[in-house]
């Protein structure tokens, strides 16, 4: 059963939803996941989404992998980011995906993007990853690709895909993905760019955790957009932050009910 804190709140175009357990977090974003897919395909033949790596989403991906009868043919799988390592490295993001969700639902190789970390260098693999992504939407110079769903989770440093503090990753406005270098993290890194998140349809954040709750503060209270994920802003697109009571621990009704300037 799914249930929805009393603090959840519409605002414009963003929601903030947060649960009482973590599990219901991930029922919520399944049911998320469903509506819009199923939306997506009667109106326009196929489902596309952007997934996010990390540890938060390994149980929504294991229960997405449960899912009976769910049209896998008509939907294609991208990811946010991804670490410059082998595709069987434990750091990959591929390989999680691959794990928990790809490799249990027999889903099609050509309805499957992922980052060519393969690529003879970080830089490389964007622009194959581009190509990809300008061939898969048909589009032309100047143009982003209209994802319907974008998955995405936040660090605790606020960054969001692989959009680092400090990073020239931040400024990027015409690129749809770019290598990455942070001395944040250990292995080069290659992400999609702000343009693309935000000009997705529905923009999805997953936090859970005692860890994240200072970092949701400052995005969703403080309104810090400095921070990586506080820009996340979709255009026309809705926004959703899922978060259990942990992460959301911070949050109080009356800030959640603000609205973002
Ligand atoms: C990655 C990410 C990254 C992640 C956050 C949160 O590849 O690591 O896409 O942006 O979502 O770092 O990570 P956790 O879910 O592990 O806390």
């Amino acid at each position: 059963m799914v249930r929805p804190s009393d603090s959840g709140a519409w605002l414009q175009n963003r929601s903030v939803l947060v649960f009482d357990g973590t599990g219901d977090v991930f029922d919520y974003a399944v049911k998320k996941w469903q509506e819009i897919s199923g939306t997506a395909i009667r109106d326009k033949g196929r489902f596309t989404v952007a997934l996010s790596g990390g540890a938060t989403p390994v149980n929504l991906y294991r229960q997405l992998a449960g899912c009976s009868s769910y049209p896998w043919d008509k939907t294609h799988i991208f990811l946010v980011d991804e670490r410059f390592v082998p595709f069987d490295h434990p750091e990959s993001n591929y390989r999680m995906l691959r794990n928990t969700l790809l490799s249990n639902v027999g889903i099609a190789e050509g309805n499957v993007h992922p980052i060519p970390a393969d690529a003879e260098n970080s830089e490389a693999a964007a622009r194959e990853y581009e190509r990809d992504l300008k061939r898969l939407f048909s589009l032309t110079a100047g143009q982003f690709p209209g994802f319907d769903l974008i998955l995405l989770g936040i660090g605790e440093d606020g960054h969001t895909a692989s959009l680092f503090p400090g990073t020239s990753s931040l400024a990027e406005n015409k690129r749809l993905a770019v290598a990455v270098r942070s001395e944040a993290v250990a292995y080069e890194r290659i992400s999609i760019t702000f343009p693309v998140i935000n000009s997705g349809e529905n923009v999805v954040f997953l936090a859970t955790g005692r860890n994240k709750a200072t970092v949701v503060k400052k995005i969703l209270a403080e309104k810090n957009s400095s921070l990586p994920a506080g820009r996340v802003q979709p255009a026309s697109g809705a926004l959703l932050f899922l978060l259990d009571k942990d992460s959301g621990a911070h949050l109080a009704g009356s800030e959640l009910r603000s609205r973002i300037a």
